[in-house]
């Protein structure tokens, strides 16, 4: 298109953002709008926030402050906000930031270029419902060449848990199911566009019950179905609850040729008394049992989670129980957190644990966990393991890409290339990767 307007996008947060602020690039395509990554030249701005942790609203003003004086040079720019920060402001965003075009929650994304032709009219748009009908099913279909072989595909999203600490119950709203039917035809799209892996995204993943004709498809149901996709290499999911786990997804585990060895399963503290005050309605050993159960399915299976430190109400005592927990398992991998108080959920009244006795947990649970992360990284060398090659490395001749175990690993390149699944023999380890060579 020789007179595009350039739409710039920041994504902050998690990998659903990343995903939706695709579809919104592609919604505001036919209103004439393409991608740029410079800032500089674009006529929109588009900030897709996250409201997950730490003072996510104050970020978000703070970085519109940074965008005033661009917009002061360039007074037609315009600027959007989009994602949960969005959807928890609302109408306060553009109080405070009068130079704010354009509000949108997650869940009106397919409005997006009826709110576009209303600021060509000069006014301002704000829309932060949760509306009845089906978004992805509103939302162009996804045009653009994918960008690599590996790529996401929400099935799932919102979340009727109540973690007593998560805004997701409020931003993202309660837990929709896309249909079945229409994910295996984007998954089709995906894999003649050259997608060799797919992960399949949700807040709530393995809850996903999308029938094609109300008959409620389990998670492992649409994997099974995915599985029969050729050309399509490999099968990922995240991020999963224990309480919604059936045999049906654990046994995939084992039998499911595509399904890759890795599980991200956040279980947030080791202490029942912290997680029965977290709303989690499942114990640490309801959660061991769970890994157990994993385990036999697929020996070799890679565990990820989330842990939140500093709770309230959280003591040494409990503390230790996370450590404990951690030690039991033994992670490939995983995310900490510090608690941080969300306005508006239950554990936001309650007494906060110290800042410093936080910070001093937070550094041990981050130890504990990288050093089995670094552990089972030593562990690979010498093993063969499958590579999918996802892009250039960062030295010349190096190729880049995913073992099934999901650790990043660089080749010398020889005759492999992007988007293919090669064997490679590891061959030695770094803080977070893994070095091969091709057989
Ligand atoms: N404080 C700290 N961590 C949080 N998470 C979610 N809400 C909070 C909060 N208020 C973490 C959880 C969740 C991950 C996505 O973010 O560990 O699993
Ligand atoms: Fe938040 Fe996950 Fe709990 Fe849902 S299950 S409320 S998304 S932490």
């Amino acid at each position: 298109m020789a007179d595009a307007k350039k739409l710039f996008i920041k994504t902050y947060g998690c990998q659903m953002n990343v995903y939706d602020s695709e579809r919104m690039a592609e919604a505001l395509g036919p209103s004439g709008y393409e991608t740029t990554t410079d800032m500089a030249e674009a006529d929109m701005i588009l900030l897709n926030t996250c409201h997950i942790r730490e003072k996510a609203a104050e970020k978000v003003y703070s970085e519109l402050g940074r965008l005033k004086p661009l917009h002061d040079a360039k007074p037609d720019l315009k600027i959007a906000v989009a994602g949960c920060v969005a959807q928890a402001e609302g109408e306060e965003i553009m109080r405070r930031q009068p130079m704010v075009d354009l509000v949108v929650g997650p869940q009106s994304y397919h409005r997006l270029p009826a709110m576009e032709a209303r600021l060509r009219l000069g006014e301002t748009a704000l829309d932060t419902d949760f509306p009845e009908e089906d978004k992805f099913e509103l939302l162009p279909k996804r045009v653009k060449l994918a960008r690599g072989p590996s790529a996401f595909l929400t099935v799932q999203e919102g979340c009727d848990k109540f973690c007593a600490f998560c805004v997701v119950p409020y931003t993202r709203g309660a837990e929709v199911s896309r249909p079945a039917d229409r994910i295996l035809r984007e998954a089709q799209e995906l894999v003649e566009r050259g997608v060799r892996e797919i992960t399949l995204l949700g807040q709530n993943v393995n809850a996903y019950h999308g029938g094609t004709d109300g008959d409620g498809w389990s998670l492992a149901r649409l994997i099974w179905a995915l599985n029969d996709i050729d050309r399509l290499e490999r099968i990922r999911f995240t991020t999963s609850h224990p309480n919604d786990m059936d045999e049906a997804l654990i046994e995939a585990h084992g039998t499911c040729a595509k399904l890759m060895p890795y599980l991200h399963l956040p279980v947030q503290s080791g202490s029942d008394k912290i997680l029965k005050g977290m709303n989690r309605k499942h114990t640490a050993d309801d959660y061991l049992r769970l890994i157990e159960r994993f385990r036999a399915a697929r020996p070799d299976i890679l565990l990820s989670s989330d842990f939140i430190v500093g709770f309230p109400g959280e003591t040494d005592a409990d503390f230790e129980a996370t450590l404990a927990l951690i030690e039991e398992v033994r992670y490939g991998q995983a995310y900490s957190f510090k608690y941080s108080s969300r306005p508006g959920t239950p554990a936001a009244e309650r007494a906060p644990v110290d800042e410093a006795v936080m910070d001093e947990r937070l550094q041990r649970v981050q130890a504990l966990l990288t050093s089995q992360q670094h552990e089972i990284q030593r562990g690979m060398i010498g093993r063969d393991v499958n590579v999918l090659f996802e892009k250039e490395g960062r030295l010349e001749g190096q190729l880049v890409g995913k073992s099934d175990y999901l650790h990043a690993v660089h080749v010398a390149r020889g005759d492999a290339k992007v988007g293919d699944v090669r064997r490679v023999r590891i061959t030695g380890t770094e803080r977070n990767s893994l070095g091969g060579v091709l057989l």
